[in-house]
């Protein structure tokens, strides 16, 4: 693709976010790529892999305490992306801890770890045992803080509807995280979301994330029922682009550094968003589809006479 001229970046070069410096500006989204580590054996014709030119893996969330998740089906195929009811299955923070984060430092992974709770204080908690056991990582670059889930504290609704609460998860985490980037992952399912990335960046997040999922629900037409047993679910993939473009110009005018998710399919999805400002982007359901979508996205993506060499990031 020719890169228009505007586009100077290469998006493989290190850049600063808060306290930390990451290796680039293409990362992969919460839940898409599982916890980053399984990768290994998917190479490209020309040898590259899945991890060439990423600037960071964002784990699958981790909640405080392991979950099965929800019962099947969790994934709907739709023409325009996907609707999915996955319901955090994860590890819990514990095993994460012992296991997975120290595969993803020897495997060189730039890794920022999602975190969710069921209250603002637990956010606390998990960053502070982050903080103890990352402590030697010089991969794990930060924290993405997943508030489109529900605050048991205050009656189910999403941690990330309410100015206060996003403030509250923020400052719990960033008191114990003083050397890693500390983001907000912010819902779409809002009317004003500039201020609730005001919110965040107020109480100490370095930028926000935007956006997770959009609630959507997809009708059996031979039951005549909902696909999903829990009736909704989160739409991604390619028919939220433009929702998620209009959420990040409103965080970009609302003066928040923002990494843009939602719908990016090529390198010219990706363009738009930092067009529009973004700082990073992160690549989500075209990532399932295709586990060199976001190393291919980033290789379109560095402007001529700048190079990017297959396996310039470390390979796990
Ligand atoms: C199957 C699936 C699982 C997901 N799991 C998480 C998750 O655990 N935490 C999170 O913050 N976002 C999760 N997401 C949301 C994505 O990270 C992303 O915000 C969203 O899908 C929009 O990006 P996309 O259109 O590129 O997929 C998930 C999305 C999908 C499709």
């Amino acid at each position: 693709m020719n890169l228009p001229a505007w586009w100077t970046i290469d998006p493989c070069a290190p850049f600063r976010l808060g306290p930390r410096e990451f290796p680039g500006r293409i990362w992969t989204a919460s839940g898409c790529f599982g916890y980053g580590l399984s990768a290994h054996d998917v190479a490209g014709a020309d040898g590259r892999t899945p991890y060439d030119g990423l600037g960071a893996v964002v784990t699958k969330t981790v909640t405080p305490s392991p979950r099965p998740g929800n019962p099947m089906p969790r994934l709907v195929e739709l023409p325009t992306g996907a609707l999915n009811s996955i319901g955090l299955e994860n590890v819990g923070i514990d095993a994460f801890l012992a296991e997975t984060l120290p595969a993803l430092e020897q495997g060189g992974v730039p890794t920022v770890v999602s975190l969710a709770a069921t209250r603002p204080q637990e956010f606390g908690t998990m960053a502070a045992a982050l903080q103890d056991a990352g402590a030697g990582c010089c991969h794990w670059h930060g924290v993405e803080l997943n508030l489109s889930c529900p605050n048991v504290a205050e009656g189910g609704h999403d941690f990330g509807r309410d100015p206060d609460t996003v403030a509250a998860c923020v400052a719990a985490a960033r008191v114990h995280l003083p050397d890693r980037a500390l983001l907000a992952k912010l819902t779409p399912n809002v009317a004003e979301i500039g201020i609730l990335a005001r919110a965040a960046a107020d109480a100490g997040a370095d930028a926000v994330s935007a956006i997770n999922t959009v609630v959507g629900l997809e009708v059996d037409l031979a039951t005549g029922r909902p696909v999903l047993p829990r009736r909704f679910g989160g739409y991604s993939g390619p028919g939220i682009l433009p929702i998620a473009l209009a959420k990040v110009d409103e965080i970009v005018s609302a003066g928040v550094p923002v990494v843009g998710v939602g719908g990016i399919a090529d390198a010219r999805d990706a363009l738009r968003f930092f067009a529009l400002g973004a700082v990073a982007v992160q690549v989500g359901t075209s990532q399932m589809r295709d586990p060199l979508a976001a190393a291919d996205l980033a290789a379109g993506l560095v402007p001529d006479g700048q190079t990017q060499e297959p396996g310039q990031t470390q390979d796990p």
